[in-house]
């Protein structure tokens, strides 16, 4: 059975979730984090790129403050409402890791920040990524795999169709 997350994040209140959060991605490491995966990436205005598990946004809204289509995929409601008044650069829809809104080949980069640790089936998740972005050679990364200093809660994932 696919579950959509094994952690208790998600099972607090939508306030607490969304302070944790703000307070999450005010930390120094997560910046670090951050600006590891918009530099391997190289994202460039115009490009389709889907944060998946986007929480508020504020990760998606770094893709769109360089120019990209930027859209958050978001199963919870709460979240994305809370994302749309935030983060209005970024297109917030509904949808699973598990089963992306979107058509094979459709997308030129993938960013999945912070999710990876919660998920049951982590390798459904990394087929559907394979499965949207565009044919061709891609790259992925996995930012924390170059400093020991990270914990697991950190850990993310990226990918993009060839430049
Ligand atoms: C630690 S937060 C990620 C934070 C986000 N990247 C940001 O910029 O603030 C984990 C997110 O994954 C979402 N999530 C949980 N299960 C998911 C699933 N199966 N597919 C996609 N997202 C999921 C949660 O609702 C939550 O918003």
């Amino acid at each position: 059975m696919v579950r959509p997350m094994s952690s208790s994040f998600g099972t607090a209140d939508l306030e607490t979730r969304i302070r944790a959060l703000d307070v999450q991605s005010a930390l120094p490491g997560v910046g670090l984090l951050r600006s590891w995966v918009l530099e391997a990436l190289a994202v460039r205005p115009g490009e389709r790129a889907v944060d998946v598990g986007s929480g508020t946004g504020s990760h998606a809204g770094e893709l769109a403050s360089v120019g990209a289509q930027a859209i958050g995929v978001e199963p919870d409601g709460g979240m994305r409402v809370t994302g749309a008044g935030r983060q209005p650069g970024v297109a917030f829809v509904g949808g699973s890791a598990y089963a992306l809104p979107f058509a094979d080949g459709s997308v030129d980069v993938v960013t999945c920040e912070r999710v990876f640790q919660h998920l049951d089936s982590p390798s459904v998740a990394a087929a559907e990524i394979a499965r949207v972005l565009r044919a061709g050679e891609w790259r992925s990364r996995t930012p924390t795999g170059r400093r020991r200093s990270c914990t697991p809660a950190t850990r993310t994932w990226s990918a993009r169709s060839a430049p």
